[in-house]
Formats: structure tokens, sequence, C-alpha cells
């Protein structure tokens, strides 16, 4: 759609998480005219749900190579070393100066940071805020800054799609925005670097941590970019996040690994504990193990769930150190202090995503990606446990460096990049189709014949769209709803051809069929780029 606003500045970021805001504040803070643009409110992303806390190597006889050893055990062999190795040594600094723009970290009697463990961490490296809150003090210091500092933000405004130059280098976004005054429909921001920091996917599937703006936003308006995008196939499902039901769908209540680095531990249905003998820091196993694991037994037991037991924490320490989680298990009915928890995975993380350079930059000029959207190469094919705070932090400093560095450039007149998607996308039932067609196909476990039998129903969901929709599955108008679901079915399938073509076991990606790791042909990353028809 042509833009029927436009604002001009030198960068505008895209999301308003740890990542984006991060990003815009250093940005604004180097003196470029800098426009925040976020698809609900400001602190609506994934970065306030975070619970666990944010990991850099602050404890005493802890090192960034220990941090680094974990992670790369963690990414099963698929980490970018570099990029881990900037991610772990300017970690600990970037953390401080979270700390100096207001964030408020829990501490110890002696005034210390407090620091937990997590699965796959073989220290206590977690800095955690409010309990188990950390995101959203994360974001409340954050937002605070932004508005504290001025900085131009727009809300309510969903990206659809890349400016660019005719020499094909970034010239801004066109947005839908709805309810913000003389920002009102479809318009566009002018700027010669755009910075996506849109956080992930996990609403592709039925069941998720992620709240519901994460539907792959960024990732998708990449691949119509001509970005190239790795990776997709590694999603991490949380092992551990609250059961509510079979049916359950949408968002669902994490239930933190700092509550296992705490000491709770994983029970079956007859009150076994189960991760005893499968890997030396048993419930503390990486996460894709653990979720393996809690998976398998609910296959060979018949249940929909395990059991995560903390009784032995009593009443003050579940009140002073989890306070969410057990208020978010008291609302559906379980105390966590009388009895054990059910749990089952879910998905959590894209490990991949926009494939960036270590400054940030993705194939297209001028265009950048930081946090989950991104795949700088630091996670891998599964992620150490709280090194997602600590990735967009980092890489959004790296960023606005980048940014600033480069010699200011008006952009060139955009060519708007064409939206070759023909919309209405069936918008009533096409979301619950896909994520369902995704948790039956693509979840936790995957074998040819599900990814086979998903690819098949989202291509037909695809059709369907191109020829306009059949008669009971007809969108209204052009809107949140029916850009989102375009987003969704873009972005899934993508990563189930990933995920077909990736014919082995590695790290979060579990084939059935191909049951071990294979370093011989698949030490290698997938990487896609779509040609315009092919969006
Ligand atoms: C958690 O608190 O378990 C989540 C931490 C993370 O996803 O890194």
């Amino acid at each position: 759609p042509a833009p029927g606003w436009a604002i001009d500045a030198d960068v505008v970021v895209v999301g308003s998480g740890v990542a984006g805001l991060t990003a815009a504040l250093r940005c604004t803070a180097a003196g470029l005219r800098t426009v925040v643009v976020t698809k609900a409110r400001l602190d609506d992303g994934s970065t306030r749900w975070a619970q666990g806390g944010i990991a850099a190597a602050l404890g005493e006889g802890d090192t960034p190579e220990q941090h680094l050893d974990d992670t790369l055990v963690a990414g099963a062999g698929l980490c970018d070393e570099e990029a881990v190795r900037l991610l772990v040594t300017e970690g600990p600094e970037a953390v401080r100066r979270l700390i100096a723009t207001g964030a408020d970290f829990d501490k110890t009697a002696e005034g210390e940071i407090a620091l937990t463990r997590e699965g796959g961490h073989h220290r206590r490296r977690i800095a955690h805020a409010g309990g188990d809150a950390t995101g959203a003090e994360i974001s409340r210091a954050l937002v605070e800054a932004i508005r504290d500092g001025g900085v131009r933000f727009i809300e309510h405004a969903l990206v659809l799609d890349l400016l660019t130059d005719a020499e094909g280098r970034t010239a801004g976004v066109t947005l839908h925005v709805m309810g913000e005054g003389q920002h009102d429909g479809v318009g566009a921001v002018h700027a010669p670097a755009v910075v996506l920091a849109t956080g992930g996917m996990g609403q592709v599937f039925s069941a998720t941590t992620n709240p519901a703006v994460s539907t792959g936003d960024g990732v998708a308006l990449a691949l119509r970019a001509g970005a190239e995008v790795s990776d997709l196939e590694f999603v991490q499902f949380h092992p551990t996040v609250l059961f509510l039901g079979a049916g359950a769908e949408g968002q669902q209540p994490l239930v933190s690994e700092a509550v296992r680095g705490e000491g709770a531990y994983l029970v079956d249905a007859d009150g076994v504990r189960f991760m005893l003998g499968q890997h030396e820091l048993a419930e503390l196993a990486p996460r894709d193990i653990v979720a393996k694991a809690i998976t398998r037994r609910m296959q060979e037991q018949g249940t929909e769930h395990m059991y995560l037991d903390g009784r032995h924490f009593g009443a003050e320490m579940w009140a002073e150190r989890f306070p969410t989680i057990l208020a978010a298990c008291r609302l559906h009915g379980i105390d966590p202090v009388t009895e054990p928890i059910p749990v089952a995975p879910a998905a959590h993380y894209a490990s991949g995503g926009i494939r960036t350079d270590l400054r940030g930059r993705t194939t297209v000029p001028g265009l950048y990606a930081c946090g989950e959207v991104a795949c700088t190469g630091v996670h891998g094919a599964n992620r150490l446990a709280s090194n997602s705070l600590l990735e967009g932090l980092v890489f959004a400093e790296r960023i606005a460096e980048e940014i600033t560095a480069a010699a200011p450039r008006v952009p060139g007149a955009a060519v708007p990049h064409p939206v070759p998607v023909t919309l209405p996308l069936p918008v009533a039932g096409a979301r619950t189709r896909i994520q369902r067609v995704m948790t039956a196909g693509a979840g936790v476990l995957r074998s040819a014949g599900s990814l086979r039998e998903a690819a098949e129903a989202l291509d037909a969901l695809h059709s369907d769209a191109l020829a306009g929709g059949s008669d009971d599955t007809k969108s209204a108008e052009p809107g949140v709803e029916s850009w989102e679901t375009t987003n969704l079915l873009c972005v899934a399938r993508v990563l189930v051809a990933a995920a077909r073509r990736r014919e082995e076991t590695r790290g979060c990606h579990w084939r059935e069929d191909h049951p071990d790791r294979d370093d011989t042909a698949w030490r290698r990353h997938l990487v896609v780029r779509l040609t315009p028809e092919r969006t």
C-alpha cells in the first residue's frame, strides 16, 4: 500500500525490547535523529516476560572463557566462536552500563550482584531482578530512559516492509499504525539505517512462552527484502512451562530454569527423578536435553506433562525468590509450596533469524538486526539459558557504534519494495491452522513424514491466500491481524523447509528419523534468501 504520511530520521529502530531500546538510546546519545516504532506499547515485547535473568561472567572465579565454553557446548557445534567471544567479553561491561541506565538487580547481603544458575551453566552466572521479574525490571528501566531522554517513538505501529532506494540500499520502512493521531493508517519513516529488533516468532506454534506480538514480523520483512536468514530450524522449546491442559493455546506461563537452578527437580508421573543419570548436570543440563528427556518420558508414560518439585523451598523462599511464578501458579490453582508443578515443553526462542555480521549488519546495506530476530552466530543450534538478554544488549551497542561511525547519508528516493503476497489472507481460520500444523509437524519431535505434512498444509494455505482466500476464510481488510498472519505463514514455511532439509538431530532440532548428530554432513548452516516471486 502507498504510504499516507511520512517522517524523516537518521535511524529507525523497529521493536522495543532490550535490543531495540538499547540501540535507540545509544544512537540518540550519539546525536542521531532516532525514531522507535513498536507494534503495541513500548513495554509489550518479550523482554518484559524474561524471568531467569541475564548471563554474564560477573561472579568471583568466573571468567568469560568459562562462559564461552558453556555457550559453545549448548550450541552443539554451530556457534560462531568469534561472536560468542565478543558476547562473553563485552557482556559484563554491557550489564554494568544497563545498571547505570537504571536497572536494579538483586543483590547479596554483601551488596554484590546476586547470581543464580540455569541449565548448561557450570557456574552461578545469572543476574536477576525482582526475584524472577528480570525482564520486567530491564524493560521498566529502558522505557523510562527512552521517555526521559526524549527519544521519539510511535506505538501501535506494525512494520510492513523495507523501503530501498534505486541502488538497493535501505531507505526506511512502511508501517501500519492504529490510533496514533497524526500517524494513522499506512505511513513511512524514511531513514538510511533501519534496526530490526522485533523479537521472535513463538506465535507460529500453538503453545509458547512468547507474548502475542511475537509473530515473526522482522524475519518475514527481511525475507521479503531479500536479506539472508539462517538457522530457522533451531526452535528452542523451554522444558518447564506451566501445563494448563492439552488444548491450551497462545502464551503460557513460564516456570524459569532458575527454579531448577535453586534446587527444584523434575519427577515423572510415578514420582521418579528421571534426569539423574541422563546428564552430568541432571536437571541443569542444556535446555534441549531436558526438553527431550521430558518429551520422551511423557511418551513412555502416556502423560501430557511431568512435574517440577520445589516444595522443599518453603513458602518464604517461593514468595521472595519467585513471586511471579508463585502468583502465576496460584492463579491457575496450583500451589508450588504444597504440590509439584505440572510442566511441559513449549516453544520459547528462535535461535536462528536474520543473518548478521559481528556489527549487526544484514546482507542488505543499511539494514541491521539485533536481539531474537537476528542470527549473530552466538546461539548455534541451541541458545544457552539467559544469553538472549545479553545478546540483545551487546549487539545493540555494536550496531549503534557502527551506525554512528558510518558517514551520515541522506537516503535516496525510496522505492517501495513490492509486497508480493496478495492479501487478504484467511484471517479467521489461518492463524490457528498454522499454529496447529506447526505444533503437530515441526514441534519438539520432528520426522520426514510430520514435516512433509506440515509443508503441504502450509503450501495449501499459501495457494489459497494467493487465490484471494476461499469464501469462508476471506479476511476483511488488510490490518494487523492479516499482516501478522502473512508473516506467520511466511516464516513457518521457511522454518519447515529448513527442518526438512536438516537430516540429523542437533541442539534443539530433533529428528526421530535421524536420531544422531552428523558432523560430517551437517556441521553447517542453512541460509535462506528468497527471491521476490518466492515470498
Ligand atoms: C528462564 O527463566 O528459564 C528463561 C531464561 C531464558 O530463556 O534464557
